[in-house]
C-alpha cells in the first residue's frame, strides 16, 4: 500500500457550488461506441480519470483515431465495426467499465486479443459475460482462473439468428457489454436475462447511448432485449458527457450534513443516470433537496438527519455515500440488496464495515446488507464516541470519497488518497472549496518565551481546544527514560512516541494513567525533549497525534512547527519570542516559585544551547515562517500578549 496519506481536520460546515467531472459510465460507453461507429465523433467534457485513460489507451492500441482537442474534449475516428489492429494485448488496469465492454466487442470483432488487468481485476468475475458470448459463437479462453480475467479472444464463428442468455444478478455490466457488442454480429439477436436484473438504471444509460449512436434495442420488460440485423453505429457528431451522478453524491451529502446549500452542476432532473436517485434517498434522510434540469442542491434539515432502511439496488455506487452519511443520522441505517458491493473495486461491504468500526461505529454486515448505528445521538457539533483513525481505502476511489464525509465527526487520516483518480482526480481539491475546517491558531517560538501561557489563555478565551505540542516531546523523553531507552536511539524512541498512552485534561497530563504534569518539566526532561525532538522518526510518529487535536470549534497549538509542518493551513500563525535574558529570568522565577533551586547563568546557557539545537536541526527547525506574525514579548505582560493575539484572531477569522 502507498505510504501517502491525507490528514483531514474536523469540518465545521459546507456550502458552495461544484461543477462535476464527466460521468465514468457515460464516458467509457461513449468512447467505445464512437470507436465502433461510422464517422468522426467529437466527445466533449469527457471524464479525465484512470478508467477513461485505460479505454483511450486501448482504443489507440486497436488503431482507432484518438485525438485530444484540448481540455476534456476528444475526437474519435470510428472504425465502422472493424478495428484496424487485428492482434493486440491490452492492459486495462482495474477499469471494469473498460474491461467488460471491450471483452464483448473484441470477442465479436474478429481479431486475436489478450485482455489483462491488475491483480484485483483478475479477481472480479466475468464468467457470465463469457458464457453469453460463447453462445453467440465467440472463442474465449481463460488464461488464469476459470470465470476470471485475463482472457484470450480469437475470431468468433457467429451463429445465425438466435437467443442468448446472460445472468443479470451479479453485475449489470455483463448485459451492457453484450448489448453494445451485438450490432457487430450482423444478426438479429435476443438476450434473455436470467435472474433478477440488478442496477437497472445502468442498463438505461446503455440503451440511451446506443440510441444516440443510432441503434435501437427492443425491450420486453427487463427480461428480453433484442437487437435487429442491420443495426450499426453511426456517429451523432458531437456528444456532451453529463457530469457524474455518483460523484455528485458526496457533495450533496456534504450539504445535507454540513448545512449547505451545496450545489452540483452537470447533472440534474434531466439526467440519464440512475444515481441521480441518490438525491431522493438523501431526502428520505431529511435533507432538503432542490433540482433543476442540470443541477441539484442539498441543505441540512432543521432537526438533523434521520436513519433510513433502504433497498439500494437501483443506486449501488451512490449508496456507499449513504453509509457514511448515516454517521450523522439519528437511528440505525440499513442499506439492503447491495450484494454487488462485494465484487467491485474491493469487497465494499467488508471494507466499509472494517473502516467504520475503526472510528468507533457499530456495524452489522450480511451477504447483501449493511447496518450502521452511530454511537449516540450524533450531532456534528458534539460527535459522541466517534474517534480519529487512519482509514484504509483498498485502492477504491469510493472508499476515500465516502470517508471524507466522516471528517464532520472527527479529524481523520485517509490513506492512499490518490486512489480517487479512478473517477475524480481532483476530488479533494473540490472538497476543500466547499468545506470549512476547524480553524487553527499556530503559536510557535523558543523555549520559555511564554507562548504556552499565552496559547492556553487564547484558547480559553475563544473556547478552542489547546495543544501543548512540546508536552508530547517531553512525554516521549520521559517514557523513553522510564523504559531504559537512550534518547539517541531513533527507532526505539519512535516506537515509544507512536505508542504513548497519554490523556490530557484541563489541569494535568497522565502517562500510563500516572500524573506527570511536573515530572515532564524538569531541566533533565527539557534536555531530553530537545534531543528526541531532533529525530525525524519521532516527529513522524507524533504527526497524526497532533493533527487529531484539530477539532471543532477550533484549536490553538503551541510549539516549534505548528505553522510550518503540523498545521500549515493555520488561519493565524504567530512567532512568539523574547530575548534569551528575559526568557531565562522568567524560567528562573517559575522554578523558584515552584520551590525548586535554580541558577540563572546556568539556565541562560542551557536555554541558549536548546535554542541552538531547536533552530539548527534539519527537521522542522525553529524559525519564523514567512507567513507568521512576530510577537516579541520581552517588554509585554502576558495580558498584553494575549490581547495582541486575540486582536489578530478577530482580523483573520
Ligand atoms: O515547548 P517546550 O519547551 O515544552 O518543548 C520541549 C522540546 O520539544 C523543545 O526542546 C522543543 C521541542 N519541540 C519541538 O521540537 N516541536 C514542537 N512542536 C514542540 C516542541
Amino acid at each position: 500500500m502507498s505510504l501517502e496519506f491525507l490528514d483531514l481536520p474536523q469540518l465545521i460546515s459546507a456550502a458552495g457550488t461544484v461543477r462535476l467531472p464527466g460521468s465514468k459510465s457515460i464516458s467509457n460507453r461513449v468512447l467505445l461506441l464512437a470507436a465502433l461507429a461510422d464517422g468522426e465523433t467529437e466527445v466533449r467534457d469527457l471524464l479525465a480519470s484512470d478508467d477513461t485513460e485505460r479505454m483511450l489507451d486501448a482504443l489507440k492500441v486497436l488503431g482507432v483515431g484518438v485525438v485530444s482537442l484540448g481540455g476534456e474534449n476528444w475526437r474519435i475516428t470510428g472504425c465502422a465495426g472493424h478495428f484496424p489492429v487485428r492482434q493486440a494485448e491490452l492492459f486495462l488496469g482495474n477499469a471494469g467499465t473498460a474491461f467488460r465492454p471491450l471483452t464483448a466487442a473484441l470477442a465479436l470483432a474478429g481479431g486475436d486479443y489478450v485482455l489483462k488487468g491488475v491483480a484485483r481485476m483478475h479477481e472480479r468475475p466475468i464468467g457470465d459475460l463469457v458464457d453469453g458470448l460463447r453462445q453467440l459463437g465467440a472463442d474465449v479462453t481463460y488464461l488464469g482462473n476459470d470465470g476470471y480475467p485475463p482472457l484470450h479472444l480469437r475470431p468468433a464463428t457467429i451463429r445465425p439468428d438466435g437467443v442468448v442468455s446472460v445472468r443479470g444478478d451479479v453485475s449489470s455490466q455483463f448485459l451492457t457489454g453484450l448489448l453494445m457488442a451485438l450490432p457487430l454480429t450482423g444478426q438479429t439477436v435476443a438476450v434473455d436475462v436470467i435472474g433478477e436484473l440488478i442496477s437497472k438504471p445502468y442498463i438505461e444509460i446503455t440503451l440511451a447511448i446506443m440510441a444516440r449512436f443510432g441503434v435501437t434495442v427492443e425491450r420486453e420488460g427487463w427480461q428480453r432485449f433484442t437487437v435487429r440485423a442491420g443495426s450499426r453505429y453511426v456517429s451523432p457528431g458531437t456528444v456532451y458527457v453529463e457530469g457524474d451522478a455518483s460523484s455528485a453524491s458526496y457533495f450533496l451529502a456534504l450539504g445535507a450534513i454540513g448545512g449547505g446549500p451545496v450545489r452540483v452542476e452537470g447533472v440534474g432532473r434531466d439526467s440519464i443516470q440512475g444515481d441521480v436517485k441518490f438525491a431522493e434517498a438523501l431526502a428520505r434522510m431529511g435533507a432538503v433537496i432542490e433540482t433543476g434540469p442540470n443541477w441539484m442542491e442539498a441543505r441540512a434539515p432543521q432537526g438533523g438527519l434521520v436513519a433510513v432502511d433502504l433497498d439500494c439496488n437501483h443506486i449501488p455506487d451512490a449508496a456507499m455515500t449513504l453509509a457514511t452519511a448515516a454517521l450523522f443520522a439519528k437511528g440505525t441505517t440499513t442499506l439492503r440488496n447491495i450484494a454487488s458491493w462485494r465484487v467491485k473495486e474491493t469487497d465494499r461491504i467488508a471494507a466499509m464495515a472494517t473502516e467504520l468500526r475503526k472510528i468507533g461505529i457499530e456495524v452489522e454486515e450480511g451477504a447483501d446488507f449493511i447496518k450502521i448505528t452511530p454511537s449516540t445521538a450524533p450531532d456534528r457539533k458534539s460527535p459522541c464516541g466517534i474517534r480519529p483513525a487512519a482509514i484504509d481505502t483498498y485502492d477504491d476511489h469510493r472508499m476515500a470519497m465516502c470517508f471524507s464525509l466522516a471528517a464532520f465527526a472527527t479529524p481523520l487520516r485517509i490513506n492512499d488518497p490518490k486512489c480517487v483518480a479512478k473517477t475524480f482526480p481532483d476530488y479533494f481539491e473540490r472538497f476543500a472549496t466547499v468545506t470549512r475546517i476547524a480553524p487553527v491558531i499556530a503559536i510557535d517560538g523558543p523555549s520559555a518565551s511564554g507562548k504556552g501561557t499565552v496559547a492556553a489563555r487564547v484558547a480559553a478565551a475563544l473556547g478552542y481546544a489547546y495543544l501543548d505540542s512540546g508536552a508530547l516531546y517531553r512525554l516521549t523523553a520521559l517514557a523513553a527514560q522510564r523504559a531504559g531507552v537512550a534518547w539517541t536511539d531513533e527507532a526505539q524512541v519512535a516506537v515509544i512516541a507512536a505508542a504513548l498512552d497519554v490523556v490530557f485534561s484541563e489541569s494535568d497530563i497522565r502517562l500510563n494513567g500516572e500524573l506527570v504534569g511536573d515530572a515532564i518539566r524538569t531541566e533533565d526532561i527539557s534536555a531530553g525533549a530537545s534531543q528526541v525532538a531532533a529525530l525525524p522518526a519521532v516527529r513522524d510518529a507524533l504527526l497524526f497525534r497532533q493533527r487529531v487535536f484539530n477539532t471543532a470549534p477550533g484549536l490553538v497549538g503551541d510549539g516549534r512547527d505548528m505553522g510550518s509542518v503540523i498545521f500549515p493551513q493555520a488561519k493565524l500563525k504567530v512567532f512568539l519570542t523574547a530575548s534569551a535574558e528575559v526568557r531565562a529570568e522568567r524560567r528562573y522565577n517559575q522554578l523558584i516559585d515552584k520551590g525548586f533551586s535554580a541558577n540563572l547563568p546556568h539556565l541562560l546557557s542551557d536555554l541558549q544551547q536548546r535554542d541552538a539545537r531547536d533552530s539548527q536541526r534539519s527537521v522542522a527547525p525553529l524559525r519564523q515562517e514567512a507567513d507568521a506574525r512576530l510577537l516579541d514579548t520581552s517588554h509585554l505582560t502576558i495580558e498584553q500578549a494575549v490581547k495582541q493575539v486575540l486582536d489578530w484572531v478577530v482580523e483573520v477569522l
